[in-house]
């Protein structure tokens, strides 16, 4: 693979990513050449006869924990098609996945996403053949592809090129530290609602300020956690 930034996908369910890599900007950014992303089907890589890719946990207990033989099969051939990309599972062990961790991806040469499934991967996998654990949320998924897919979206969004405007992604949210400030399109008014008049004077640094203002009094409100950082 030799575009700009090649990603390959872990997956044991390869057709949950067909749709959204089909559609709207991603789509359109793939069809570009702006990114490549690659979906591997673990159970390709299964050893047995029977094209196991779980079993059951040593030590018993419920649930099924993802096999080693595959997964690291998969993972070794993604290695060998991209040799300098950080290997990342999707687990909700994982550090919490935010802008910063987006933007560091975003200036690797690559990345490889790992879909956990079950209750649970090999915990030598984990220790031997995963960079990075990466968690979307605090909450738990029936596996790793809603979360890699998230991580898709953030991080190419940002590439060079995948954005028409490139001041979208200045302006917003998360680069300062705080919430977008409220937008407002035709008619001026709406159901009685109208749009606040500073926005319809044409004066720029007003305009600004109240914008400004506004972000900071929504992060203020409703995301405190974000100014105290
Ligand atoms: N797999 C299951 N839950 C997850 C989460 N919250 N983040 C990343 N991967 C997951």
């Amino acid at each position: 693979m030799d575009t700009p930034f090649p990603i390959q996908i872990l997956t044991l369910f390869p057709e949950f990513f067909d749709s959204p890599l089909k559609t709207s900007l991603t789509g359109k950014a793939i069809d570009r050449g702006h990114f490549e992303v690659g979906v591997s089907d673990i159970r390709d890589f299964a050893t047995d006869k029977h094209n196991k890719c779980d079993d059951l946990p040593y030590g018993g207990g419920a649930g099924m924990v993802m096999k080693p033989e595959p997964l690291v099969g998969a993972l070794e051939d993604a290695r060998e098609k991209l040799p300098k990309a950080p290997r990342i599972l999707l687990t909700p062990q994982g550090e919490p996945f935010d802008q910063t961790i987006a933007r560091q991806l975003a200036d690797e040469p690559g990345i490889i996403l790992t879909c956990g499934r079950y209750e649970g991967v090999d915990e030598r996998v984990r220790q031997h053949w995963i960079d990075r654990e990466l968690s979307i949320g605090d909450y738990v998924l029936t596996g790793g592809e809603v979360a890699a897919m998230v991580v898709v979206d953030a991080v190419t969004r940002l590439l060079p090129g995948v954005l028409g405007n490139q001041n979208s992604v200045a302006d917003e949210s998360f680069c300062d530290d705080t919430l977008e400030y409220a937008q407002y399109t035709r008619p001026r008014s709406f159901r009685g609602h109208d749009v606040p008049d500073v926005l319809l004077s044409g004066h720029h640094e007003k305009i600004e300020q109240w914008r400004r203002e506004n972000s900071r009094r929504r992060t203020e409100k409703r995301r405190p956690d974000l100014l105290d950082e």
